[in-house]
């Protein structure tokens, strides 16, 4: 995923992270009490405060910061609601320009506007983070050219083909491999995040890849938009089970909120995960972790949302030093099961 950069791109970064640095951004920092400290405005735009995951994600980059903190360096770090909304989330950007941040990091709503936002911080000669929604190529998984066109611009993330794949495997490798009924195909529900969200695509794609590499055969009884929410996991898992009844033996969902809403429709049902169906999330809620431990979920995939906040943050300083950043910086998937 890295790519060359020429030497005409590094001067670039260094003259335009050396620009940022010219303004004035110290401050007394007063609130500690060290006169001399220098204070990097950092600014933060979520897509959506209203998600479970990103909520952990976002405070997590704000401790961080924190704990980062010295007598001599302080990050005042402003996070902002996109509500779900490209325009809204335009409009802090734009905030974030004329505020003179020093450093963006950016959660997109939506990825097709990558470019145009891409193009107005690059223009600013702010240096951009880009964490959780990765923009794509022209050619599906390729690298995105916005990203490596900009040496000041980058994507933290997790590869999402590892989290579908990871959900898969995790159903190949029970004794009846998802097969409860012994009809010979695994008969499952989909339920997806939002739809042009990569994470989504690649999860429905290869939790199901999974399985027919394991040698099953699988057998769609429905795949539904969740776009990533908890009410609607546990009305199309609801609906799913008035129409297909035991006939469907596993529930995949995007992730774990839309998974927990999944379980309560299993319970309401009068099914048993792990006895009659079985369930599968992403993200490894902690409220998640502890159903997987007492048989309520069969597995989930944790998404290191410590691991890539950290990334995101230590990125971000060294975009603030004047250090050259790479294109990409990847965090791993790990299998979760009792
Ligand atoms: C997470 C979801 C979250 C989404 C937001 C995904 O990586 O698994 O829980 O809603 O990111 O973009």
């Amino acid at each position: 995923m890295k790519k060359f950069k020429t030497l005409l791109a590094s001067a670039l970064i260094l003259s335009m992270v050396g620009c940022s640095q010219a303004t004035p951004a110290t401050t007394d920092g007063g609130d500690t009490g060290s006169a001399d400290a220098k204070t990097y405005n950092v600014g933060v735009a979520i897509y959506q405060f209203d998600d479970n995951f990103m909520t952990l994600y976002r405070e997590e980059i704000k401790s961080y910061f924190a704990s980062l903190e010295t007598d001599a360096v302080k990050y005042n770090v402003t996070i902002v609601d996109g509500k779900n909304d490209m325009a809204e989330q335009q409009n802090q950007i734009d905030n974030f320009i004329t505020q003179g941040m020093d450093v963006i990091i950016l959660n997109l709503v939506q990825t097709s506007s990558a470019d145009a936002t891409i193009d107005k911080v690059v223009a600013a000669g702010i240096p951009l983070v880009l964490i959780n929604r990765e923009p794509l190529g022209d050619n599906g998984d390729e690298s995105y050219k916005g990203i490596l066109d900009n040496p000041t611009v980058c994507y933290v993330g997790a590869d999402a083909r590892q989290s579908g794949t990871f959900q898969g495997e995790i159903i190949a490798e029970l004794p009846d491999h998802g097969d409860i009924n012994g009809d010979g195909k695994v008969s499952y529900i989909m339920i997806e995040g939002d739809p042009e969200n990569i994470d989504a695509q690649y999860r429905t794609e290869f939790s199901i890849k999974a399985l027919k590499d394991a040698g099953l055969t699988v057998d769609c009884l429905d795949d539904q938009v969740g776009n990533w929410a908890q009410a609607k996991g546990e009305e199309i898992t609801s609906n799913a089970l008035s129409q297909h009844g035991d006939a469907v033996e596993v529930v995949f969902c995007n992730n774990d909120a839309m998974a927990l809403g999944a379980a309560a429709a299993i319970k309401a049902k009068g099914r048993t995960v792990g006895k009659d169906i079985y369930l599968v999330g992403v993200d490894a809620l902690e409220e998640c972790q502890e159903m997987v431990k007492n048989g309520e979920m069969t597995g989930t995939v944790l998404n290191d949302h410590i691991g890539q906040s950290h990334t995101a943050v230590d990125v971000a300083i060294k975009a603030l030093n004047g250090e050259k950043l790479d294109n990409y910086y990847w965090v791993d998937y790990v299998k979760v099961t009792k």
